[in-house]
């Protein structure tokens, strides 16, 4: 805080109680049936700390700012109600990419009229001290906005997933790297512009080097660590601001999102810094060819599906990508019901990264309203699938790879999977035995002989088999 006088007591309680939603916002949100108390505490906690900076900072025109809040919060109500359940990495990725974008704007102000937040000293400099928070204000939300805005761009399909390496990349990003730091110090010295200018384009361009070489299958690692990097940079403002509510929340936003990333790094078997050292996992498409097709395998039908899940003891239906893009989780929870009656105990099994993003499978299966005591987590479940009389696979595919066993030279090895394989009999629900999953890797289980194939829409045939069963 910077501000000559401090702040009235009532600011920093409201603060406080601000600080306190936040947290409880995030203890909701760690279980779905707990996360929409979740949410409306954040939305309380925000409301607390917007309201508060408004009416205790001497604002150039409320009228002004209140037009902006309208306009950016329609803006953000018409995308998130028009956004599809598959699009919401590459969305996430935009909004980190703003936060990022205005930490950057909130230093660069801070920087060009010092005085108006109250960072400068006796001799009319900024203060050491804030030019430290600056510096690494501008460099962590100028890394992020770069960093997201190619996220952004390879989830979209606007530039290949496939990873970029530039020769010594290393290198150069270390190179780089020890530049801005070098002059973030320098800077506490010496506050010419050259130097905190030189940060800003340094900044940005390490956050686009750090990105483009990491390939399709670690973005989920690559979003919530930017989610983490805005979290910091947003604290950071928050220093700048002298705004203790700013702090606390960059600070929760940065620590979770390292957590997360820790969390999906383990998920995935990789370590953080393989990840950011880059180059691991193309696109779909950078498989060699493309699975073949021309060995044998079996088909069913809807009728022979629903058969043999009626007489089953036990089905576990593995959810992945698939179920998200045919939209099937409704229909999935009727034929669950269904099978309920019948007398079949039913659970389902959610991978880590099934789908596209952290959450997607619970978030769809929650929506559809399957209760949370049949959804279980990869390590609860896995042990179970030899003991299964049918794993019901859906849309999933690389989640079920044993190649990521087995395999070295696959790009999933390592992966842990969930080991439908050893149920008696597998179903498999996708369009084609010609489409690959993400990692755009051959399935071995396609072609074994406790496989069957349902080739079609997920949400046709779970239909067909709900029909085959009533
Ligand atoms: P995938 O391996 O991507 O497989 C999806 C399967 O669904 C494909 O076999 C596809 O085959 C099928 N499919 C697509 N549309 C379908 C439809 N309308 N009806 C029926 N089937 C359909 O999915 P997964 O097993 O969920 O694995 C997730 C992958 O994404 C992992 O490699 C993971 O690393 C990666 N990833 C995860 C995340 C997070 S955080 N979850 C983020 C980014 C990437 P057809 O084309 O033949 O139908």
């Amino acid at each position: 805080m910077h501000d000559a006088a401090a702040p009235p007591a009532w600011v920093s309680l409201a603060y406080l109680i601000a600080g306190i939603c936040f947290i409880l916002a995030l203890r909701g949100l760690s279980s779905p049936e707990s996360s929409r108390r979740g949410n409306r505490f954040g939305m309380a906690g925000m409301g607390i700390a917007v309201v508060t900076t408004l009416v205790t900072h001497e604002v150039a025109s409320l009228v002004e700012i209140l037009i902006a809040i309208a306009i950016g919060g329609a803006i953000g109500f018409v995308v998130a109600r028009r956004i599809a359940m598959t699009a919401m990495p590459q969305l996430v990725a935009a909004f980190h990419s703003l936060v990022g974008l205005a930490a950057v704007l909130v230093a660069a102000a801070a920087f060009l009229n010092p005085s108006a937040f109250g960072i400068t000293g006796a001799d009319g400099l900024i203060l050491p001290v804030s030019r430290v928070e600056m510096g690494l204000g501008i460099a962590i939300g100028a890394i992020t906005f770069s960093g997201s805005v190619i996220a952004f761009l390879k989830l979209n399909g606007n530039m290949s997933g496939k990873p970029i390496l530039l020769p010594v990349r290393h290198v150069i990003n270390l190179g780089t790297l020890a530049a801005i730091i070098g002059l973030i110090a320098y800077f506490t010295t010496d506050q010419s512009p050259w130097i905190f200018w030189t940060v800003t384009a340094l900044s940005f361009l390490i956050g686009f080097l750090l990105i483009i070489p990491i390939g399709g299958a670690d973005m989920p690692v690559v979003v919530s660590m930017l989610n983490s990097y805005s979290g910091w940079a947003a604290a950071a403002m928050g220093f700048t601001l002298g705004n203790s509510a700013m702090i606390i929340t960059g600070a929760l936003v940065g620590s979770s999102g390292a957590i997360l990333s820790y969390i999906m790094c383990r998920a995935m078997n990789r370590s953080f810094l393989s990840v950011i050292a880059g180059g691991f996992g193309g696109d779909a498409a950078a498989a060699s060819g493309g699975p073949t097709i021309d060995r044998p395998y079996k088909r069913g039908s809807a009728e022979d599906a629903a058969f043999l899940m009626s007489q089953a003891e036990q089905v576990i239906i593995v959810p992945g990508y698939g179920m998200a893009v045919a939209q099937a989780q409704h229909v999935l929870r009727e034929m669950g019901d269904l099978l309920k009656k019948e007398g079949v105990r039913v659970k389902y099994a959610i991978h880590p990264v099934a789908g596209r993003m952290p959450g997607h499978m619970n978030v769809l299966l929650a929506e559809a309203n399957v209760p949370y005591d049949e959804v279980f987590e990869l390590e609860d479940i896995n042990s179970e699938f030899a003991q299964t009389d049918v794993a019901f696979v859906i849309g999933a595919n690389d989640v079920t790879n044993p190649a990521a066993k087995t395999d070295r030279s696959s790009p999933i090895y390592g992966m842990p999977v969930l080991d439908v394989e050893k149920a008696k009999t597998v179903l498999f629900v996708k369009r084609s035995m010609g489409g690959a999953g993400y990692a755009g890797v051959e399935n071995e289980l396609f072609f074994r002989d406790n496989t069957m194939m349902l080739l079609a829409d997920a949400k046709k045939m779970v239909e067909d088999i709900v029909k085959a069963l009533g």
